[in-house]
């Protein structure tokens, strides 16, 4: 199995931020948000990863992550010319991918607890795909999903204005190589992009078995400016230790200030 990470785009909406850095450099509880996903996938026991770069911060996105082995994992870097959607991204990096299996994890994405479960789940079944939901507030900034019984998905919509579910798509999705051949069927939207979310539709309409599951802990897509600052906290929360060299008395309370 590989692992696509993607670490391209222009990063618009996290302007200024992204004048001088790339949105997958910004830092959460000072380790870029890259670093995090690159430690998820190897605790999955996938190695092999290939990272989809753009022209504007591919460099600094080399120097940070480098050959991959301080994660004892294997990184290949893949140029993508222009920003023209996930599943464009997909598509260019067929070379490396040959008819692997993979996970697609957005480089700018953090969930609670990982993804092994996910991708031991994705290797022991026969899926076509499964994606990552997440319950959110308001839908239209994202794909969205509508299941069936036993969590099989009948459909997706990318950035509805009528969202037909509350469930979102979170960055991180499993393909058989059955996607390459979706992708080849899709057109680009609205926003001029080949939709990945397009083609995972194309999957179902096509009577492939895709499959969902719902995350319940945090998720971050810190490509929005607030979430940068909601993923800190959240982050420091679980992460950060303190230790008490003293006695606290039983009216006070140790810990850090909202
Ligand atoms: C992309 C996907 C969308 C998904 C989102 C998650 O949106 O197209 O389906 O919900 O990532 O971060 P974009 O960041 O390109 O707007």
């Amino acid at each position: 199995m590989k692992a696509l990470i993607l670490a391209g785009g222009r990063g618009t909406r996290l302007r200024p931020l992204t004048h001088t850095t790339a949105k997958q450099l910004i830092p959460v509880a000072n380790k870029p948000i890259i670093c995090f996903v690159l430690e998820q996938i190897c605790a999955a026991g996938i190695k092999d990863i290939g990272i989809i770069i753009s022209p504007e911060t591919g460099e600094s996105i080399k120097k940070v992550v480098g050959d991959g082995s301080r994660w004892e994992a294997k990184v290949t870097y893949i140029f993508q010319e222009e920003p023209g959607g996930l599943a464009h991204a997909v598509k260019t990096a067929r070379d490396f991918l040959e008819d692997s299996p993979f996970l697609m994890f957005l480089g700018d994405n953090l969930i609670q607890g990982g993804i092994e479960e996910l991708v031991s789940e994705f290797k022991g079944g026969n899926c076509d795909a499964i994606i990552q939901l997440k319950k959110v507030k308001d839908p239209r900034q994202f794909g969205v999903a509508v299941l069936g019984p036993d969590n099989q998905v009948l459909q997706l919509v990318e950035k509805p204005k009528e969202p037909p579910s509350d469930l979102a798509l979170v960055g991180i999705y499993l393909f058989s190589p059955a996607v390459h051949a979706a992708i080849e069927r899709i057109k680009p939207s609205w926003r001029g992009e080949l939709e990945i979310t397009d083609a995972i539709q194309q999957m179902v309409s096509s009577g492939g078995r895709v499959q969902a599951r719902t995350l319940e802990g945090w998720w971050m897509d810190t490509g929005k400016k607030d979430d940068i600052l909601e993923a800190n906290r959240v982050v420091l929360d679980e992460y950060a230790c303190y230790e008490v060299n003293g006695q606290v008395d039983e009216t006070s309370q140790v810990g850090w200030a909202g």
